[in-house]
């Protein structure tokens, strides 16, 4: 049974979509071991408290970076995660912190990463005017939305759109990318190679 452990800051709602994929098998062999905020206001930990699992805030508010990530990371050792999933953790994490779980954290960004980096991410493309965006899960590196890419999906802007529309459809695809996402590292039949993650299957599914 692999333990997932999840850091979020907000509403939540990719979190409750993996819980709901952890229950409901499609994400097997797994568990949620531990959801952490650093807010304590976070619609997150109020769903985690709901469903029964550990739910921890750790405030992040006026601490300097590294002694919240030392307090986070002795948190998820304590449940002894195998995987850290960022979702909706609107914090940088220190190079300390992500040297601690190589390859083994993950984040979801709203946009088709190279493009629309950082904050807001789907009103940058909005606003640029691309007709296609989506969402992006990816190993998290030393730079921020960087490392190598799990899954992308893609969402048609419509000419009817708005910038919370487009969020909303984005979101939606968001849930479904993030669950395969973790199915995939957590089978491990992949390979990263350079920036590239490769699928690889054994001679019985070929
Ligand atoms: C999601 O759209 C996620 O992609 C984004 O925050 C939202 C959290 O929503 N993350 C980032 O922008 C990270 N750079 P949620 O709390 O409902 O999952």
């Amino acid at each position: 049974m692999k333990k997932i452990g999840i850091l979020l800051s907000g509403r939540g709602s990719n979190f409750a979509a993996i819980a709901r994929n952890v229950a409901n098998g499609q994400i097997p062999d797994a568990c949620i071991a531990v959801v952490i905020s650093n807010r304590p206001d976070a619609g997150g930990i109020a769903i985690a408290k709901e469903l029964g699992l550990n739910a921890r805030v750790i405030p992040s508010k006026g601490v300097a970076r590294e002694v919240h990530d030392r307090a986070v990371v002795a948190a998820l050792q304590e449940h002894k995660v195998d995987l850290i999933c960022l979702a909706g953790y609107m914090r940088l994490l220190s190079p300390w912190l992500v040297q601690q779980f190589p390859q083994r954290i993950l984040n979801i960004h709203p946009s088709l990463l190279p493009a629309f980096p950082g904050l807001e991410a789907q009103q940058q493309a909005f606003a640029y005017g691309v007709k296609v965006s989506g969402c992006t899960v990816h190993f998290v590196d030393e730079e921020l939305d960087h490392g190598a890419i799990l899954v992308q999906k893609a969402v048609t802007v419509l000419d009817t759109d708005d910038e919370h529309t487009l969020a909303a459809r984005i979101l939606e695809q968001e849930h479904i990318a993030y669950s395969e996402a973790i199915r995939m590292v957590l089978e491990g039949k992949y390979e990263v190679v350079g920036r590239r993650l490769v699928r690889t299957v054994t001679a019985k599914e070929v």
